[in-house]
Parts: structure tokens; C-alpha cells; sequence
């Protein structure tokens, strides 16, 4: 990232600021985005919400709301950071609500002299984005200002609908009332910086390329393991589980970035089309081989989470055998595992290489994507001494090792950056959306067929 991102004065307006996600995450993205310098010099953040809170309350909420460590910035940078935020209360389905924020941003821009850039933000339940984009939308708030300059934008969360149906309804209204050009649907692992180097580890080096497909793999395991549980969030959680909240999105991105035909150019369209062709080519699971492909599991006690429904069937915990039906990838198993409350906290990729003369000494290629994020490859030497036996070893990589990489933007840094730069390349598509909707959708109608198998908190192993 160098050089401030645009010269335009720019609000930044979040639905749902006082969510967990705007806490953990958007907050902090945006503060540290000031800090390195990559926020235009004028800027606004406008919180939109239900709770009721005057200025300075909200000011102090904000600060606790962000968790910050004590000496993890000067106290001025915070306090500068803060006084660039408002907030306004109001209900999300009201339209004098929209009418008031339309008047607070006017306000702002009156401040300004000009019209500003408008990003807007939306940190609530998927459930209430079709109403809140017809109100945007009749609002006139999503109107840019003409020209070059002032343009709006919105970032939407996933998961985007909770069904292909429901995906198809959302996807098509929100087509009714902006641009695709305006849409930033997020997928926040998309703009993990080790995710990022797949692409570029891919294409940059001559050696795996020509192994890259079912001749010479034998099998790829793509993983994301927490030893989290739902952390408060148990409502939200209860009425998606696993599948939808990382498998739909952050997993199908992670296989498509690896399973994608090489791009014939490195714009946006072209990247997002092959990841939306890899993964329109999922060979759909059926009623017939679910019992066989799909695992689901919930933890011990999920149920007693708060807000979590008492008889609840939701997963924490999938593993599915996936497959690609195409030239390069038929029949080779790529494995999506996910869960909370394990034993350790790790997403990695892994690439098994066959070997067919003796199946136990593939090489294996890992793409760690967090945490010591990297890349290793396991390959086998002789072991010294008067026979030809093999061991295992490993040439490693770890961004941490070296001072110039160490440093890694957090992924919603590079979401906001991108977003205000407009550039839609780790950001997914219409078509990617829909794609991964529709596999998802085969796994989810026959889903309940799939017994839930209850694990231990911890466990390293779920079945
Ligand atoms: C979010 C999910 O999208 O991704 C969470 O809603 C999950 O349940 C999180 O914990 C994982 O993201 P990260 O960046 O912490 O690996």
C-alpha cells in the first residue's frame, strides 16, 4: 500500500456499528488505515444504528468497542481517529431514518465544501440487506455526485442469502439498484496476503505448474480449524452453522484459488471469472452419496451457548469430499474440513503428489494461511548411513523469518484499501456467488440424512 488512496474527502458509513464484527474488525482496519497514512485527509465515519447514544457516549463506546492495547498507538492518533466519527440512531426499515442520515451526511459534506465519496458498510444480518438496499436505494444516498469524483459505494457481507434462492432474489435486486461496479461483496480471506501469494506462488514458478492436476495430485486437503467456539455471537451462528458461515465462502475461494485454470490476464474480471468457472464445475453431492462424502459434527455443550436454540442440529464442525468435474481435476478428492472448538487454530492447505511406486512418501506442498503464515514442502532424503532408507524433511518458507515480509496487513485493511480504490478483484462476483450457492445448496437438501456426531471441546480428531 503507498500513497494515500484517493484525494477525495470520503464518509465511510457503517450499518451495525455497535456488531461484533464492526468491533473486531472494520474499526480497528479503518484505524490503522489512518495510522499508515492511506485515508484521504478529509474523511467521516458515520455509525448507523438502533442503540441510542449522543456523540460523546458514542465516542466512548467506540474506544472500548475496539479493544485497544494499552501502547499499541499513540493516545493523539486515537483520539484524532475518534473525533472524525458521528453517529446516528435509526431503524434500518424506517424511511425518515434514511431521510436523517441523508441530512447528517449532507452536513458533512457542507463541511467539506464538497461532495464526498461515500463507502457504505453493511455489518448486519443478511436478513435485513434486502430492505436496507431498497431504502438506500429510494433514499438516493447510493446517487453518486457526478463526474469523476464522489463516487458511492457498498461493501456487503457474507453470507450473502442463505440459500441459491435467496442468493438469486438478493443478488438480482441489488442489480435493480446499482451498478456492479458499485457492489463490494467481501470475502475477507480473499484478501489474506498468504491467500494472495497462491496465485502468485502458482504462476511465478515453473516447477508445480505442469504437476498441477489430476495426473500428479492425489489428493488436496484445504482446512480451517479454530479452537474458538461462537464467542457470543450464538444467535447469528445458531441460524447458519459452519457451512455457511466458512464453507460457502472462505473454503470455496480457498479451493478455487488453488483448482483454477491459469488466468489469460490479471485484471479483475479475468481472475474472478475463472474462480466463478472452477467452482461452477463442483460435482454436486446427491441423496445417494452424502452418507459417504459429508461429516458433521457439533461440540460438547454448543447448546448450552448463549442464544443458541435448546434442541439446536446446527453443525460446528463439516468435512466434505469434494470433487471438480473438469479435464484437469476428475476425480482427484479435494477435502474441505472446518470447525470450532478444537484443538488448535490453523487454515492450511495441503497437496498431496502421488507417488505410485510407495503411496507413503508423497511430497506434500502446505500453504499455511494463518497463523505463521508460509509455505513448506515436505520431500524425502536418504538417511545417512549403509542403507537406502528415506526420511522425511522440509523446505520451509515463513513470512516471519523475513524482516521485509513480516508485517502483514490484517485482511480487512486491504478489504477497505481496495474497496475505496475501487478495484473488485478480491471481491466476489455475482457469478461466484451464485456458483458456490448452488453446490452448497446440494450438500444442505440432503444435510439432516448426515447423523451430527457430538465432539469433545479440544479434540484434535472429530470422528
Ligand atoms: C468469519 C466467520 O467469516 O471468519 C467466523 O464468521 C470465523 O466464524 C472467521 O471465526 C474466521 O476468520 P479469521 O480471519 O479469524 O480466520
Amino acid at each position: 500500500m503507498n500513497g494515500v488512496t484517493t484525494a477525495t474527502p470520503t464518509i465511510f458509513i457503517i450499518f451495525g456499528i455497535t456488531g461484533d464484527l464492526a468491533g473486531r474488525k472494520l474499526l480497528p482496519a479503518l484505524l490503522n488505515l489512518y495510522v499508515k497514512k492511506q485515508l484521504p485527509s478529509k474523511f467521516a465515519i458515520v455509525g448507523f444504528s438502533r442503540k441510542p447514544f449522543n456523540r460523546e457516549d458514542f465516542r466512548v463506546f467506540v474506544r472500548e468497542h475496539m479493544n485497544i492495547r494499552p501502547g499499541q498507538y499513540r493516545e493523539e492518533e486515537v483520539k484524532h481517529f475518534i473525533d472524525h466519527m458521528y453517529y446516528e440512531q435509526g431503524n434500518f426499515d424506517a424511511s425518515s431514518s434514511y431521510a436523517q442520515l441523508a441530512q447528517r451526511l449532507k452536513n458533512i459534506d457542507d463541511g467539506f465544501h464538497q461532495c464526498s465519496n461515500k463507502l457504505f458498510h453493511l455489518s448486519i444480518p443478511p436478513s435485513l440487506y434486502e430492505s436496507i438496499f431498497q431504502h438506500l436505494s429510494n433514499s438516493g444516498l447510493t446517487i453518486p455526485c457526478g463526474g469523476d469524483e464522489g463516487w458511492t459505494r457498498i461493501l456487503v457481507e457474507k453470507p450473502f442469502g442463505n440459500d441459491s434462492e435467496m442468493a438469486k432474489k438478493l443478488d438480482k435486486k441489488l442489480g435493480e439498484l446499482f451498478d456492479e461496479n458499485q457492489v463490494f461483496r467481501i470475502d475477507h480471506y480473499l484478501a489474506k496476503e498468504a491467500l494472495q501469494n497462491i496465485l502468485a506462488f502458482r504462476f511465478s514458478n515453473s516447477l508445480f505448474e505442469p504437476l498441477w492436476n489430476r495426473k500428479y495430485v492425489d489428493k488436496v486437503h484445504i482446512k480451517l480449524l479454530e479452537k474458538i467456539g461462537v464467542e457470543g455471537r450464538g444467535a447469528f451462528y445458531d441460524g447458519i452453522g459452519a457451512l455457511k458461515d466458512v464453507g460457502q465462502n472462505h473454503m470455496l475461494q480457498m479451493l478455487a484459488l488453488i483448482a483454477m485454470e491459469p488466468p489469460a490476464a490479471t485484471d479483475a474480471a479475468t481472475i474472478r471469472s475463472e474462480r466463478a468457472k472452477v467452482l461452477n464445475r463442483l460435482q454436486p453431492i446427491t441423496s445417494k452419496n452424502i452418507a459417504s462424502r459429508v461429516v458433521r459434527g457439533q461440540y460438547e455443550g454448543y447448546k448450552f451457548e448463549g442464544g443458541v436454540k435448546e434442541y439446536t442440529q446446527t453443525e460446528t464442525y463439516f468435512r466434505i469430499e469434494s470433487y471438480i468435474n473438469n479435464p484437469r481435476w476428475k476425480n482427484v478428492p479435494f477435502y474441505l474440513e472446518s470447525g470450532k472448538s478444537l484443538a488448535d487454530t490453523k487454515t492450511e492447505i495441503d497437496i498431496y503428489f502421488k507417488n505410485e511406486k510407495n503411496e507413503e512418501r508423497q511430497n506434500v506442498l502446505t500453504f499455511r494461511i494463518q497463523p505463521d503464515e508460509g509455505i513448506k514442502i515436505r520431500f524425502w532424503v536418504k538417511t545417512p548411513g549403509f542403507t537406502m532408507d528415506v526420511e522425511p524433511k522440509l523446505l520451509k518458507f515463513k513470512y516471519s523469518d523475513s524482516a521485509s515480509l513480516s508485517v502483514l496487513p490484517d485482511a480487512y485493511e486491504k478489504v477497505l484499501h481496495d474497496a475505496i480504490i475501487g478495484d473488485q478483484t478480491l471481491f466476489t462476483s455475482t457469478e461466484e456467488v451464485a456458483s458456490a450457492w448452488k453446490y452448497v445448496t446440494s450438500v444442505l437438501s440432503s444435510w439432516n440424512v448426515v447423523p451430527l456426531t457430538i465432539y469433545r471441546k479440544g479434540t484434535q480428531d472429530v470422528l
